[in-house]
């Protein structure tokens, strides 16, 4: 058994910079056409012109390690509450960046110094709303009080649904939705709303950070939930709904940060997500809405146009073994570990 689609993207990356970058962007470049990169470098990604840089020196990578892949990164802006809504609005109508990246303070790694309040940045979020760019948002509140598993469903009610009430023509993606309450706000709202579902989510369940063990390298944010939520995510990504699409929040970190007494939330899936995706679609008996969700919806989000090039994956008998852990420096970065033998392969 084999399908062909048309060349994926992967519409939430983490690339990081300097030697993290040249080790792992042809894990990425090999398989996907485009990605939109995340602005969470240590500093953050604020201005048109670190966008500028950064994009450059991800090219740069691409051409040391893949050339002939074009991979070509699209970039973001990282919302600070001193963000000025012209820089904002100049760096999209000149094509910089394709989106804005919403973290709230604290969520997760490098968001120190993510919004505080949305208040402060609501002429931020007039101006893209009246000049229609797209805010991507980490959807989880992070105050103390509020259980780590709560988190993304209490972002919906008192954070995301205020927003929309008030500014109905932003249109916001839902990064990494992780809970049937995630997918359930999406199905409610026609308008202006869609989401991004990673690959990670589609396969674990909070079982396996926790059963049997602690697996340090299923620890990501939003942290995996309970497996009615893992199933409500397969329905909407298999669903053939052009409001989800792939972003896989494949986030490299060296071994010893993740295997530590305070461990790095990131899962780094980019070089085995499609072999993962098609195991998943084929389960579902959905193997026809996979092109939908890894190749179509998200250009079609943007306003772009799917890519030219496409990508065939074929069914083998023999289990398709984990790619390599990747070196950086004298460090390295462990792959996605699916939990279950995968029998697909890139072709
Ligand atoms: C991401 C990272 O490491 O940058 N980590 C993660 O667990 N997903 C940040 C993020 O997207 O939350
Ligand atoms: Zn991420």
């Amino acid at each position: 058994m084999q399908i062909t689609l048309k060349q994926p993207d992967d519409w939430h990356l983490h690339l990081r910079d300097d030697a993290m970058l040249k080790a792992v962007v042809a894990s990425s470049a090999q398989h996907f056409g485009r990605a939109l990169v995340m602005p969470n470098l240590v500093p953050p990604v604020t201005t048109a012109q670190a966008a500028r840089e950064y994009q450059s020196r991800i090219e740069q990578a691409v051409q040391a390690s893949l050339p002939e892949s074009g991979f070509k990164p699209l970039m973001t802006l990282y919302l600070t509450d001193t963000t000025v809504a012209d820089e904002v609005v100049q760096a999209a109508a000149e094509g910089t960046i394709l989106a804005v990246k919403l973290y709230p303070a604290g969520a997760t790694t490098n968001s120190a110094s993510g919004v505080t309040d949305l208040k402060k940045v609501m002429p931020v979020l007039e101006a893209m709303a009246h000049h229609d760019i797209v805010l991507c948002v980490h959807g989880e509140v992070t105050h103390a009080d509020v259980d780590i598993f709560d988190r993304e469903a209490r972002f919906i009610e008192t954070v995301l649904e205020p927003l929309r009430r008030e500014l109905p023509e932003l249109r916001v993606v839902m990064e990494h939705v992780t809970t049937r309450d995630g997918v359930d706000y999406v199905a409610a709202n026609e308008r202006n709303l869609a989401a991004t579902l990673t690959t990670h989510h589609l396969m674990i369940n909070r079982n396996h950070l926790l059963v049997g063990g602690i697996r340090p390298h299923y620890y990501c944010l939003p942290i995996a939930k309970r497996e009615e939520h893992r199933l409500a995510l397969v329905k909407a990504a298999t669903s053939g709904d052009q409001r989800y699409f792939l972003g896989t929040d494949s986030a490299p970190h060296t071994r010893s940060s993740k295997e530590s007494d305070c461990g790095c939330a990131g899962v780094f899936n980019a070089a085995n997500t499609m072999v993962c995706l098609a195991a998943v679609f084929e389960e579902a008996g959905a193997l026809d809405q996979l092109e939908a969700f890894a190749s179509l919806n998200g250009p079609n989000w943007y306003g772009l146009p799917p890519n030219s090039a496409s990508m065939t994956l074929r069914k083998s008998d023999s289990v398709t073994p984990l790619p390599q852990p990747v070196a950086v420096d004298d460090e390295w970065v462990m792959p996605f570990d699916p939990a279950r033998p995968i029998h697909w392969e890139v072709i």
